[in-house]
């Protein structure tokens, strides 16, 4: 097991789609554990593999962000089947260091995909936990919360992050 480093915006990884897992092999046991080793770390309570660099269709939650063993969940091949209601909160991003936005989600949320067995997994979520899924099934997507937010509140966070490139505050964005 071993943390990976969380590439930043905008890194290009996180600006394309992910693409699907078409067998669970050791290698992508291995990514899993690393990803929540890395999640873990920061700590966080949910990671997508192209946070890690990596393009596949892949991510874990543990809304305890490592505080109770057993609460990891990973996904392999996700997507929302059913999504209602709508909620508004503050939302942060580990690719995202220091910022914190309001981002409208659904309130609830049925997803599929399969877990690392391969076998198919189906859920329904709510609240912040439907916020967590829709939040990394984006990055999956190649979408970030930049994109979720107003589009004055955008530009305020684009304007801040470039400023805090210029003054080295920002993490380096390793080429794609
Ligand atoms: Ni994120």
């Amino acid at each position: 097991m071993a943390v990976r480093p969380i590439v930043a915006y905008p890194h290009p990884v996180l600006l394309e789609p992910t693409r699907e897992v078409t067998e669970i092999t050791d290698e992508i046991r291995t990514l899993v554990q690393d990803m929540v080793e890395t999640m873990h770390a920061e700590p966080g309570v949910g990671l997508a593999a192209n946070q890690v660099a990596d393009r596949r269709r892949i991510m874990v939650i543990d809304l305890t962000a490592g505080e109770e063993p057993g609460q990891v969940k990973v996904f392999v091949n996700p997507r929302v089947v059913e999504a209602t209601g709508k909620q508004d909160g503050e939302e942060g991003c580990l690719s995202f260091p220091g910022i914190y936005e309001n981002v409208s989600r659904p309130l609830r949320v049925r997803y599929a995909g399969i877990d690392l067995d391969g076998r198919p997994i189906e859920g329904e979520a709510e609240g912040f936990f439907a916020r967590a899924i829709c939040h990394e099934l984006d990055h999956l997507d190649g979408i970030t919360f930049l994109q979720r937010m107003s589009p004055l509140k955008r530009r305020l966070v684009l304007r801040r992050i470039e400023r805090m490139r210029r003054n080295g505050e920002w993490p380096e964005v390793a080429a794609g």
